[in-house]
């Protein structure tokens, strides 16, 4: 069959893709390896989607990396994926820099342990003057954190006199949020087959179209993507209005 690729209408790519990426657990168990195993295999999905993502156009692709709520796993495979994201981040980033992929991260990056911290700046600094697609990963990341830190932030200008309660609307409030300056994305993808959006990006998400697909995360490759583009193309979105009203 021909590729989605070829089908895409290359004039209503979507700015921002965010990705759930789930199942490498139940994908390890299933070829009877270890968890981490998953997680490593779940790397090269990473690969593939950060190379299609920047392919057809997408200006932001933001992977949900580790959540706030990651860090109660067990520490072992807490530590393991602390590792992994060392070892993905020094081998990764030339090839990113290839692409021309720029890098940021979103969440409680204070959390993150100092080996980790310093590598993902490291990286951010090495490809912060690329042009091409901005890779955003979240980690030790919660929507509900972001939206309370957000609040606390503007109580705290407020307080200082720095803002009056009266400003306060949507652009205000995004301005505060970790993504300030970052699109809402227009497409929302989890994979493994589940219908939960556990914690992410909850205000950017409100237009979002949502798509789920069975596949698991270290299965879901080039061509997943690419579809899940296409079925985006195929829906008419109205933001509350009704058909006739939409100019096209
Ligand atoms: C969810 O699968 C996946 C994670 C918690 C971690 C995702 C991390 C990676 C893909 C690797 C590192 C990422 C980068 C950006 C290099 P799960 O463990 O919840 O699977 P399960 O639901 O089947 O147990």
């Amino acid at each position: 069959m021909e590729s989605f690729k070829n089908r895409l209408d290359k004039n209503r790519i979507p700015k921002h893709v965010a990705v759930i990426m789930d199942g490498n657990g139940r994908w390890a168990e299933k070829h009877g390896k270890a968890r981490v195993f998953g997680h490593e295999s779940g790397v090269e999905s990473v690969r593939s989607v950060v190379e299609s993502a920047g392919e057809i156009g997408i200006k932001h692709l933001t992977l949900y990396a580790f959540s706030t709520e990651n860090w109660e796993r067990p520490k072992s495979e807490v530590e393991a994926l602390m590792e992994l994201l060392v070892h993905a981040i020094d081998n990764e980033s030339e090839l990113l820099m290839k692409n021309n992929v720029r890098l940021s991260a979103i969440g409680d990056l204070s959390k993150m342990p100092s080996k980790v911290k310093e590598r993902l700046d490291g990286c951010i600094r090495f490809l912060s003057g690329n042009t091409g697609l901005n890779l955003i990963l979240a980690l030790s990341y919660s929507s509900k954190w972001e939206i309370i830190n957000a609040v606390k932030n503007i109580a705290k200008d407020s307080v200082e006199r720095k803002i009056n309660p009266e400003m306060i609307n949507n652009e205000l409030f995004e301005n505060y949020l970790n993504t300030a300056e970052i699109p809402d994305p227009e497409l929302l993808i989890r994979t493994s087959g589940e219908f939960r959006i556990s914690n992410f990006l909850l205000w950017q998400i409100a237009y979002a179209e949502l798509y789920f697909t069975e596949k698991l995360w270290p299965d879901f490759r080039k061509e997943d993507l690419f579809e899940a583009v296409f079925d985006f193309q195929n829906r008419e979105r109205r933001f509350g209005k009704i058909s006739e009203q939409l100019t096209l």
